[in-house]
């Protein structure tokens, strides 16, 4: 019961709004500073597929890569640059390749914004 309501709750991290960030375009990704990456803060990549926006590290768990910008491939797929590995933003996973999934945080849409819990 604990878990369940920490997640509801966004497990009891910080929501950060993100103005007009439920307004990027279906099937690309941007990126988002949350704070200062220099100084503690993250770097958030934000995809939108089916409609939902999603949100992702920026950091790939392969090798350290920054996932990139723009187009999502397949129009679901965000991607590393570095060796091309895809990852679904839906669920971090991998596609195709054995990798740790990259990590996800929870988004939660309000009107044009969207809150972050990171
Ligand atoms: S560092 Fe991202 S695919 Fe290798």
């Amino acid at each position: 019961m604990a878990g369940f309501l920490k997640r509801l709750f966004g497990g009891g991290k910080q929501g950060v709004t993100v103005p007009g960030g439920a307004t990027i375009e279906e099937g690309t990704a941007r990126g988002v500073d949350i704070g200062d990456p220099l100084a503690g803060g993250t770097r958030v990549i934000l995809a939108k597929v089916d409609g939902e926006v999603f949100a992702v590290d920026s950091r790939c768990p392969h090798a350290g890569g920054q996932i990139q910008t723009g187009p999502l491939e397949k129009d679901r797929f965000v991607v590393c640059p570095l060796h091309r590995y895809f990852f679904d933003p839906r669920t971090g996973h991998a596609e195709g390749v054995a990798c740790a999934p990259v990590k996800r945080y929870r988004v939660v849409t309000r009107g044009d914004d969207v809150e972050v819990f990171v």
